[in-house]
């Protein structure tokens, strides 16, 4: 028997890869059994807390931190680059009515690699591309919030707003969604939330993107993979769907029951717990909850944070499992009175700079990502003609 005709791979698969290395990678590091997690050998609460999204994004980058002069650079490279082409506008307004924000983001993704101009050139050599990646994660990074944003308000059918300036990709954000500036304590909250949401080793969607630079398919086919992969309930889609269970239990002492529900049916999940690498709490929920404590607080809507505390302490005794990052950003989201429906692509404008780190870094070092199936159907059968069925 030759290898192809072999009926199964020689080991027994791992299911869903759990335990599996599958690379090398210098951007983020993550310590599940001690809930730690540092991108570039940072821990992400003081670059959360006292840093900018922007430093963020540049030290995945670059591996370094940026000095104040390269920190002023990047950013305003990163803020004059926001504006899409109405075409892009054109393609998403007669689809806004009928999908989804996410759905919408990745048609409008695959969309903008029409108008750039450095696109066609990396899918043919890899010489001088990192190069022009360079300049097309710019405008990957720069762009993607201005989709989200504009999208989010065709859905509405308003006209979306063109970028300004502004101070920070935060407020930028923020404002092409309102039209209005943030307050510096909303703009602060956002940006550090950004930065929790940045990289996270090889996370599905960011594998996803791996996988498909790998096959040397340039950033934006890695990017639209990405966002795909985001979406699902299980990855970045669990976010809007904690709020939606919040103000479907509408109040702090139906929490408990409602969870007890959950937990009662077979294979029922509550979103926002749980992790494939963390065995203790997430370090992204630790200072998501500290922010959604500080800003439930300030606003007095301190429903949702209360909810959320009742809903973790009962999970953790029934399940033993704890909260992820998606599920106390619903709390920071929902006090900064964002739609539901935005909480997965502003993950999306967070996680691309991540995704972006990560297709670089593959293609600086590429070969292809193929592993091998374990067949489980039929054995060896001849073919039986379509009259004889
Ligand atoms: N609710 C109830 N039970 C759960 C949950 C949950 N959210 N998560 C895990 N479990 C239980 C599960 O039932 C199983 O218990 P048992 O062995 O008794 O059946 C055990 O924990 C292990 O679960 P698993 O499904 O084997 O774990 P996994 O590593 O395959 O899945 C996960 C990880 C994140 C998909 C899962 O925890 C989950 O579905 N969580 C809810 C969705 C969610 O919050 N996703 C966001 C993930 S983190 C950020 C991101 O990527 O966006």
């Amino acid at each position: 028997m030759t290898q192809a005709q072999t009926p199964s791979a020689p080991n027994p698969p791992t299911r869903g890869l759990e335990g599996i290395v599958a690379g090398d990678t210098s951007k983020s590091r993550v310590d599940g059994a001690q809930g730690k997690l540092f991108y570039c050998g940072y821990p992400i609460e003081p670059l959360a807390e006292e840093g900018t999204f922007e430093e963020c994004v540049y030290l995945l980058w670059n591996n370094e931190l940026p000095t104040a002069a390269q920190l002023e650079a990047f950013k305003g490279d990163l803020l004059s680059d926001a504006a899409v082409p109405d075409a892009i506008w054109d393609v998403l307004r007669p689809l806004a009515p009928h999908q989804t924000l996410m759905d919408l983001l990745r048609t409008g993704m695959s969309a903008l690699s029409a108008f750039d101009p450095d696109v066609a050139a990396t899918r043919e050599s890899s010489e001088g591309r990192d190069v022009l990646e360079r300049r097309i994660a710019m405008r990957v990074q720069a762009r993607i919030g201005t989709i989200v944003t504009g999208a989010y308000r065709l859905k509405q059918g308003k006209a979306p707003i063109a970028p300004t300036k502004g101070q920070s990709l935060a407020s930028q954000f923020l404002t092409m969604l309102t039209g209005e500036v943030p307050g510096a304590g909303e703009e602060r909250i956002f940006d550090a939330a950004l930065t929790l949401h940045a990289d996270h080793g090889f996370n599905a969607s960011t594998f996803a993107a791996r996988v498909t630079a790998a096959t040397e398919a340039d950033i934006y086919g890695a990017v639209t993979s990405a966002i795909g992969t985001l979406t699902g309930r299980l990855h970045g889609g669990a976010n809007m769907r904690v709020m939606f269970m919040l103000q479907e239990i509408g109040e702090v002492d139906k929490a408990a029951a409602f969870v007890d529900d959950i937990l009662g049916r077979p294979k029922g999940r509550v979103m926002g717990f749980g992790h494939r690498v963390y065995k203790v709490e997430d370090p992204r929920a630790t200072v998501l909850r500290r922010m959604a404590k500080v800003l439930t607080d300030e606003t007095g809507h301190t429903k949702w944070f209360e909810m959320s505390r009742v809903i973790e302490d009962r999970v953790k005794e029934t399940k033993g499992i704890f909260p992820n990052v998606d599920f106390y950003s619903a709390s920071v989201y929902g006090s900064l009175e964002l739609d539901p429906e935005l909480f997965t692509p502003i993950f999306a404008v967070s996680r691309a700079s991540g995704w972006l780190a990560h297709v670089m870094e593959q293609h600086a070092d590429n070969r292809l990502i193929r592993p091998r199936a374990n067949y489980v159907g039929a054995p060896e059968r001849a073919y039986v003609g379509l009259s004889d069925r």
